[in-house]
């Protein structure tokens, strides 16, 4: 049972974690790949035209593509849920588990 209990407590840490260095990567992304056509101004312009996260998830895909990287799906959930944090902030049913 005490083994169980460390190895449980061991999880919420990582779990802990790893919130802050998905930003720290969002961040980094973003900076070293995206800057090239687009600030963050984009990002929070009044006439931005995102209107859902999905929207926002299918932007980021298209850019990422545009720019011919290979990125994975968790390299495109990570950008867009720090975007949509930092900047968007629609409703997150669908990545992140909906709870910030
Ligand atoms: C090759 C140039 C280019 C690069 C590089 C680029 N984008 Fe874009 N991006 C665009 C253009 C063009 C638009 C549309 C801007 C407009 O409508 O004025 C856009 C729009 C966006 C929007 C929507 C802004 C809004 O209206 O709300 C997001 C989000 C976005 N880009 C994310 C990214 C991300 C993430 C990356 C890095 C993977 C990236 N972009 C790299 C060209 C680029």
């Amino acid at each position: 049972m005490v083994v169980l209990r460390v190895v449980m407590m061991a999880g919420v840490v990582a779990a802990a974690a790893a919130l802050p260095l998905a930003a720290e990567e969002a961040e980094q992304l973003l900076a070293e790949q995206c800057s090239r056509c687009h600030g963050s101004e984009t990002y929070s312009r009044p006439e931005r035209r995102m209107n859902s996260l999905a929207e926002l998830r299918t932007q980021v895909r298209n850019c990422e593509l545009m720019l011919g990287l290979s990125w994975f799906d968790p390299e495109i959930d990570t950008v867009t849920a720090h975007l949509n944090r930092r900047y968007y902030h629609f409703p997150t049913p669908e990545i992140g588990g909906g709870s910030e």
